[in-house]
């Protein structure tokens, strides 16, 4: 947790956050009023001195935030696993955005190892020695902890996160004031003829669930609220359209990334007790072939009566998403984003550095999240949203058909979920930066939590 602190306690790890001098901290030893000089005349970005166990970090300030935040983690990386505080003198954003960077490079996926104690970081406090406002301290370790949540449901395997159990673990939230969940189970989807979250259903033994969490603070600035939807997809074998490249299939645990960062959002949204009513929306079903599961040819009637012929059964987060986002017209909302794990085609044009963003609202809601994307650097490409890419996932034997032409995969899915909502829509395709097999920095290895921090800076904006 980031906290603040009235003083430096004797022998404390210690980040210092350098601009234009050295002002001297009690209970440091002289020492560290040299190096610091010998810090601030090098080119060096950030460095460290050793007294004994004591770690005294120097970070020179940065308004390019990211830099700042990149710094949080070279300090993870370096402090010992057994420090259970560090101080940070410094001031202003950036120095709140090195403890961010820190608090979330702290975060480690340990639930299947049998030492995980021994493997487990033992840090508990980041310490802020300067004066900070208290809102903006508990607004990110709020957001941090929804990150950290959404990171979880995504490392999360199938052998324990399956639908029924990501709707539990959206129970959770329920502690949290103004904040309600429903989760309707298989019976009640069924009533409601769902018929996409349905037929992508019809392979797996466990049971579909179809979550709606709703914030409603006393006063929301919105009179309709904004609904945002995840693709909760726990898992993406392809259905009987099996996926056919070695290797493609073992990430797929990650496929219900977009629900993870919906539901993060508003539980993020809620502790932080911004005046919005935001509903979120989760569809979830493995994808996986067997006796009864749906195939390529079969026409599939979604909840609000379109029909689509199925081409590709790998095309099923459309498949999930459309009876949510037709179930989004109910609510008549605003505004309505979604953001799933949706095409190879994004990771193919822009890589896991950045997501993917199209759709019909305003350009300046677009604008506004692009913007927000670059504040907390969970980056946005915006991609055309032409009506004539809508004629490829045409059908002759039905209204729609799940798979596009050769090219331009990703914008022919957003073509396709467009059909189904009426109202100012965005689709986010986080295909690339969800899950990453290697380590980058603050956002880790394995599931980041890729969106949380995006849409809570957006909506702080709203
Ligand atoms: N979950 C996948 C998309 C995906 C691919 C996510 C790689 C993360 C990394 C999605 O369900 C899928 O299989 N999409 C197909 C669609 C195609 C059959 C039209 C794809 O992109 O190949
Ligand atoms: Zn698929
Ligand atoms: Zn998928």
């Amino acid at each position: 947790m980031i906290k603040q602190s009235k003083s430096y306690s004797k022998n404390g790890h210690i980040a210092i956050v350098l601009d234009t001098e050295f002002k001297s901290i009690e209970n440091l030893p002289d020492i560290v009023a040299e190096q610091a000089e010998k810090f601030l005349s090098s080119d060096d970005k950030t460095d460290y001195i050793k007294l004994g166990e004591q770690f005294i970090f120097f970070v020179k300030k940065n308004d390019e935030l990211e830099k700042m935040r990149v710094a949080g983690y070279e300090i993870r990386k370096t402090l010992a696993k057994s420090a259970e505080e560090i101080f940070i003198s410094g001031e202003g954003a950036e120095t709140l955005a090195l403890a961010e960077g820190l608090a979330l490079s702290n975060y480690q996926f340990l639930k299947y190892f049998k030492d995980a104690e021994k493997k487990r970081y033992q840090l508990k406090d980041i310490s802020l020695l300067n004066t900070f406002d208290e809102k903006a301290i508990s607004r990110l370790n709020n957001t941090t902890k929804a990150v950290y949540w959404s990171r979880d449901m995504v490392n999360e395997p199938l052998s324990y996160l399956t639908a029924p159990q990501l709707a539990k673990e959206i129970q959770s939230f329920e502690h949290v004031d103004n904040l309600k969940v429903t989760v309707f189970d298989k019976k009640k989807i069924e009533e409601l003829k769902m018929g996409g979250l349905l037929a992508v259903n019809l392979g797996s033994v466990d049971e579909p669930t179809f979550t709606i969490v709703e914030y409603k603070p006393k006063n929301p600035k919105n009179k309709k609220p904004i609904v945002l939807v995840g693709k909760g997809v726990v898992y993406d074998t392809g259905g009987m359209s099996l996926k056919p490249t070695a290797g493609s299939m073992d990430l797929m645990k990650s496929d219900m990334g977009g629900a993870a960062c919906m539901a993060g959002t508003i539980y993020a949204a809620a502790m932080n007790e911004l005046d919005l009513h935001i509903i979120a929306l989760i569809p979830a079903t493995d994808n996986r072939p067997s006796g009864n599961a749906y195939v390529p040819g079969d026409v599939i009637k979604m909840y609000d009566g379109t029909t689509v012929e199925v081409l590709n059964t790998d095309a099923e987060g459309r498949m999930i998403l459309a009876d949510a986002l037709a179930y989004s017209n109910e609510l008549n909302p605003e505004l309505v984003i979604d953001a799933a794990t949706l095409t190879g085609a994004a990771v193919a044009a822009i890589g896991q550095k950045a997501a993917c963003v199209m759709g019909n609202a305003k350009q300046e809601v677009i604008d506004d999240l692009i913007k927000s994307g670059y504040n907390v650097h969970e980056r946005l490409a915006q991609f055309p949203f032409w009506d004539d890419y809508a004629e490829e996932v045409k059908s002759s034997i039905a209204d729609l058909k799940n798979l596009g032409g050769k090219y331009a995969g990703m914008i022919t899915a957003g073509k396709f979920l467009e059909h189904f909502v009426k109202s100012p829509y965005v689709h986010l395709d986080i295909a690339g930066p969800a899950f990453l097999g290697s380590t980058d920095n603050y956002k880790g290895t394995g599931g980041t939590g890729t969106g949380v921090r995006l849409l809570n800076n957006f909506l702080e904006n709203y």
